[in-house]
């Protein structure tokens, strides 16, 4: 499905672990819609999407059901990986396939039928604006960390594939800044779920979905309180950023001050 052909995408509730029904009636996502999931470990976060990943239609552990352009997707987009309109990406998600970076895009690009190179050279351009850690096409597809591969796939679902909704499980951990990716992702007008135990990342988005016991339990909209936060956490979370990375280039941190962090001046 085309990322003009996609207008909704809605999850019907399934149960709990404990068979109860969860707290809620739909949850619909339209493009340029962010959603983050969060919840402790084992509380079905994956599951939930999952079930989208999978277009569900009560046949999986939790009952849900989705529903695309408000109808249930037809058999062909269930079966066919190049109808689905959705990417999921995951922290595990690696490409085993022995291919340079510049092959495996162009393979991609040709399955979909559009003009290679200077795709490949923007996907690649764009991948690298996600991760500190710079990708070359001439480098294998195995050889890439898991920060570069994270990156690589969303620049890949956004450009090649043009996918209208992203699925992102918990990749915030290592490699990607997180804030380029969101700002990309609404540039592009992607309908995009994010699980998170990223405090930035649950905050920006503009609704949570909170997860216990294999249910939803609650649907949270930011106030006005957690957007003026959202500011200053970011220059933390940048700073912390910086950080990570002069600390993994090998360098001593020597003079900068935490934002708003006053210098103590003695005379
Ligand atoms: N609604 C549910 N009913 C039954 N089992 C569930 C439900 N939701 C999740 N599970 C199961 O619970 C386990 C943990 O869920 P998972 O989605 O991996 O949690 P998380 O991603 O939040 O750590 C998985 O084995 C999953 O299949
Ligand atoms: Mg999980």
């Amino acid at each position: 499905m085309r990322s003009e052909q996609f207008m909704s995408l809605t999850v019907l509730p399934g149960t709990n672990r404990g068979g109860e029904r969860e707290g809620f009636d739909r949850i619909s996502l339209c493009p340029g819609d962010t959603l983050s999931i969060v919840g402790s470990t084992g509380s079905g976060k994956s599951a939930f999407i999952n079930d989208i990943e999978v277009l569900a239609q009560g046949d999986t552990i939790t009952g849900r059901s989705i529903l695309i352009n408000g109808v249930p997707p037809s058999d062909e987009m269930v079966r066919d990986p190049s109808k689905k309109p959705i990417a999921l990406i995951t922290q595990n998600t690696r490409v085993i396939a022995d291919l340079t970076v510049c092959r495996f895009l162009a393979l991609h690009i040709r399955a979909r039928d559009t003009d290679a190179l200077e795709l490949v050279k923007r996907t690649v351009t764009l991948a690298n604006e996600f991760t500190g850690e710079k990708i070359a096409e001439s480098m294998r597809m195995t050889e890439l960390s898991g920060g570069q591969t994270r990156s690589l796939l969303i620049a890949d679902a956004i450009l090649i594939g043009q996918t209208p909704i992203l699925l992102l499980d918990e990749v915030e951990n290592a490699g990607i800044f997180k804030e380029k990716v969101i700002r990309c992702l609404k540039h592009y007008n992607k309908a995009v779920i994010f699980v998170t135990h990223d405090p930035l990342l649950a905050m920006i988005t503009d609704r949570r979905i909170i997860m216990k016991n294999g249910a939803v339990t609650g649907v949270l909209e930011p106030g006005t309180a957690e957007r003026e936060m959202v500011s200053h956490i970011s220059g933390i979370d940048a700073f912390l950023g910086e950080l990570r990375e002069k600390i993994r280039a090998g360098d001593l941190i020597e003079t900068d001050p935490l934002p708003g962090k006053k210098q103590v001046v003695t005379a």
